[in-house]
Order: C-alpha cells, then sequence, then structure tokens
C-alpha cells in the first residue's frame, strides 16, 4: 500500500485538522510527519471544538492508530495538556497513540532560546509560536539533541544537564527574558512521566510492516508550504520540511511509497507572523475575511492577516509537492462577497512575473487581480456540488484550469459534516 499525505499549500491554518479528521474513517493509521506544538488543528464534531497540537488529529476515530513520527518535536508539557483534553473527551490514548522513539525533546530552555532569539531580532522578528521549534531543530541538526528514546536510557538526567548547560551558555548572549526556568523544569520533569505511559516505538519499522500488511496510512502535515524551511519565504519560514518529502524523512518511508497528496488550499488566504505576503489586504474585504473567517491562531490566538487567493503561490506548492488532489476550505466565508478577486501575477517594478522570485522578502510585489461575481448566498445547506450556485463552480473550476490539478472537497464550515466531495 502507498501512504497518503494532507498538507497545507499555503502559510498554514488551511484547515488540515478538519479535513484529516473527515478522512481518517478511510485509514488504519494518521502520522504526524514534521512540526511541534506550533501547530493547531482544529476539529468541530458533536457541537464542540477540539484543538490538537502534537496529536494527530485521527485520535478521535475508533479503531485506528495515531503515530507521532520521528520527524515531529514533542513538548512534554503541551502533549500532557493535550492528552488530558483529549482524555475529558472519552478517548483513551494509551490504547491508539504511539511515538517515535527518534522523535526530538523540546526542553524548557528551548523555549527560552526561542524567546531570547526573537528579542534579539527586535523589529526583524519571525513571529515565532514562541515554543521552541527552532532551538529544538537547531539541536537536531546540530546532533546535541535529546529524543524520545533516550527516556529509556539510564542517564537520561545527564544527557538532560549536559544540554541544559550548553543552552545556559548560548542565553549569555541574547537579551534577558522572562522566564521562571525553575517552574518551567520542575513541570517540564514531571509531564516527561507523562509521556514515559505512552508506547515508543521504532517508527519507520511500524509504518512500512503496516504497509506491508496492506494497511491505509495518512501522514499528515503541520503548518504549510510556504513556511517550510527550504522552499518557503525565508528566514520568515519554521524549521522543518513541511512539504511532501518532509513525510518521507519524517517517518522513514521511501519516496516510491508516495500515494495521493492532498494539497489544502482555503478558498482565500492568511498569514499569521511577520514575512512576505503579496495578497494581502489592508481594506475592508481584509477586514472582512478576517471576521467572517474568524481569523485567529488555534496556537497563540493572533490575528491572522488575510488577502485575496495567490494563483503563482499555489502554482509553486502544487509543483513541489507533487499535488494530485486539491480540497477548498472556508469558501462560505465568501457568501457575502459581491466581488472576490483572486492574483494571478505580480508586478515587481515594470515587470510582469508570475514565479516567486528568490529576493521575495525584498520584493515590492503588486499582485495582478482576476475579479469574479460572488454568490451572494449562504451555502449552508448545499450539500452536493451540483447544488452549488454557478458563480461558485464558476470560481472553483476557474481554479482548478489554473493549476491543473482538481479539487476532490469543497468544505463549507468548520463542523465535520460540513464538506462536498465531488
Ligand atoms: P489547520 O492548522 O490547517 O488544521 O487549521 P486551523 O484549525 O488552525 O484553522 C482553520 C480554522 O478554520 C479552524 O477554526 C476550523 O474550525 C475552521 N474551518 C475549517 N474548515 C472550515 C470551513 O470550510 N469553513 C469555515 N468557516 N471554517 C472552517
Ligand atoms: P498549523 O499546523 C500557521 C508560523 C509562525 C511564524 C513561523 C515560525 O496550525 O497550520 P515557529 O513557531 O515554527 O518558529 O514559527 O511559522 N507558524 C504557523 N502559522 N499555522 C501553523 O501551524 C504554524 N506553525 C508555525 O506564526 O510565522
Ligand atoms: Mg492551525
Amino acid at each position: 500500500m502507498a501512504v497518503d499525505v494532507i498538507l497545507g499549500l499555503q502559510w498554514g491554518d488551511e484547515g488540515k485538522g478538519k479535513i484529516v479528521d473527515y478522512l481518517a474513517p478511510k485509514y488504519d493509521l494518521i502520522c504526524r510527519f514534521q512540526g511541534g506544538p506550533n501547530a493547531g488543528h482544529t476539529l468541530n464534531f458533536g457541537g464542540e471544538k477540539h484543538v490538537l497540537h502534537t496529536i494527530p488529529s485521527g485520535i478521535f476515530r475508533e479503531n485506528l492508530v495515531n503515530v507521532i513520527g520521528n520527524g515531529v518535536v514533542i513538548d512534554p508539557i503541551t502533549l500532557a495538556k493535550e492528552l488530558k483534553a483529549v482524555r475529558a473527551a472519552g478517548v483513551v490514548p494509551e490504547d491508539n497513540l504511539l511515538v517515535s522513539k527518534k522523535a526530538h525533546l523540546i526542553l524548557p530552555t528551548h523555549r527560552m532560546l526561542d524567546q531570547a532569539s526573537e528579542a534579539f531580532k527586535g523589529k526583524a522578528k519571525i513571529g515565532s509560536t514562541l515554543r521552541g521549534i527552532g532551538p529544538t531543530y537547531m539541536d537536531k541538526t546540530g546532533r546535541n539533541g535529546l529524543r524520545v528514546g533516550d527516556l529509556e536510557s539510564a542517564d537520561f538526567e545527564q544527557k538532560y544537564r549536559v544540554l541544559k548547560e550548553k543552552h545556559a551558555l548560548l542565553l549569555k548572549l541574547y537579551p534577558e527574558i522572562d522566564f521562571d526556568l525553575e517552574a518551567e523544569e520542575n513541570n517540564w520533569l514531571a509531564q516527561v512521566e507523562t509521556l514515559r505511559k505512552l508506547r515508543f516505538i521504532d517508527g519507520e519499522y511500524f509504518v512500512n510492516e503496516a504497509l506491508d500488511q496492506g494497511k491505509h496510512v495518512l501522514a499528515e502535515g503541520a503548518q504549510g508550504s510556504m513556511l517550510d524551511i527550504d522552499f518557503g519565504t525565508y528566514p520568515y519560514v519554521t524549521s522543518s520540511n513541511t512539504v511532501t518529502a518532509g513525510a518521507c524523512t519524517g517517518l522513514g518511508i521511501a519516496p516510491s511509497k508516495i500515494g495521493e497528496v492532498i494539497g489544502i488550499t482555503k478558498a482565500y488566504c492568511t498569514r499569521v507572523g511577520s514575512g512576505p505576503f503579496p495578497t494581502e489586504l489592508f481594506d475592508g474585504d481584509g477586514e472582512n475575511l478576517a471576521r467572517l473567517g474568524n481569523e485567529f491562531g488555534a496556537t497563540t490566538g493572533r490575528p491572522r492577516r488575510c488577502g485575496w487567493l495567490d494563483i503563482p503561490q499555489l502554482k509553486y506548492t502544487v509543483m513541489i509537492n507533487g499535488v494530485t488532489q486539491l480540497v477548498m476550505t472556508k469558501i462560505d466565508v465568501l457568501d457575502t462577497f459581491s466581488e472576490i478577486k483572486i492574483s494571478t501575477s505580480y508586478k515587481v517594478g515594470d515587470k510582469c512575473i508570475d514565479h516567486l522570485p528568490f529576493d521575495i522578502v525584498d520584493q515590492k510585489m503588486k499582485p495582478s487581480l482576476e475579479a469574479f461575481t460572488g454568490w451572494s448566498q449562504s451555502l449552508d445547506e448545499v450539500r452536493t456540488y451540483q447544488e452549488l450556485p454557478k458563480e461558485a463552480t464558476h470560481f472553483i473550476e476557474s481554479i482548478e484550469a489554473k493549476l491543473g490539478v482538481g479539487f476532490s472537497m469543497i468544505s463549507t464550515g468548520p463542523e465535520r459534516s460540513k464538506l462536498i466531495p465531488r
């Protein structure tokens, strides 16, 4: 069997959690492959909202296994809070949540370093979620990291102390920050014990054996392709490979094992944190997108910047990921717009370009926009593609024609049931 991949094609928050939760019953394994508690994946069902940061979005479905893969970075404190929340919702996570021994641990001092590094950057800050993501991946690639499997070794505390001492030296280079290390450390050590109650696995063997047994595996991406460490708007990115290739390294599966690549895009565009955003709106349309889309970060609560859908940007991420099917979310947010726009190219100086330039961070890019007539009606009761107003299908089909890939699902609301299969 092959591994299907779900990932975000923009700057994150495309609605990955909702789509993974919807599709989960078709799979035996749901695996997170990168990122960590910087992610906030929202699921809505039974009138309740659940936000997951580290745990895969299949956790509420029965008869399937959720895997936190080696590419993920885990903060035992956040994970313990999530475990408590899913337990309160009736899930027994010890039964269906497994953790790769090769996943790296986020220490309290990683969060301190994240905070100090952002303070040092001042105005040029990344807008990090301050969850310690960057410093943890730095220790991973710098070959200093602590991994989940180290919890089973007799000298774990010694390894922890060595890394903490290295961090103390680094912190001397940065401005002082407000952080109660003693309290955070005590909590961290306590929650490490909670983490120890989960089953640790050799994730790469586990996933490949499942594939050999004919099991269906779904890899759940976090963040979005424009936040990818290699292909995003560097340096305003996260510190992992958020693209399809990240599923191979983050789970230990060969590229030849990748099946469907399901790319999710909102019907417009958002970004939280700093960095370039060519179609960003600073007018009433932008305010309406933010208000109607309730665009506040699921992890930090920060307001998300909003803008029109960006075709050159999506073409780029469709290419990098090898997307085989698209999903459009939040189309309902456009219900009241009399006119909806998308960007088809950019003007840079007196040049017209339709690719993302290397120096996107330094360029003043003005989007060239194409306008569509809105449908000006609620899509709340629409259940089939055929019932969609013709203005909406024209909008959807124009985008797929430009991207050269079809939409397999259209999402019309946060609830699990608000999904139109095609
Ligand atoms: P993720 O990080 O990609 O999982 O996305 P987030 O959960 O951070 O943000 C998506 C937000 O949009 C959440 O609040 C979802 O409940 C909500 N959402 C998802 N799909 C839809 C949709 O089709 N319409 C509307 N109005 N909201 C949606
Ligand atoms: P999900 O999985 C949206 C952004 C941060 C910041 C940059 C770097 O919910 O889509 P980091 O904490 O990784 O150092 O932050 O990346 N960012 C996200 N934006 N959705 C996310 O995850 C994000 N995870 C990180 O706002 O700009
Ligand atoms: Mg999110």
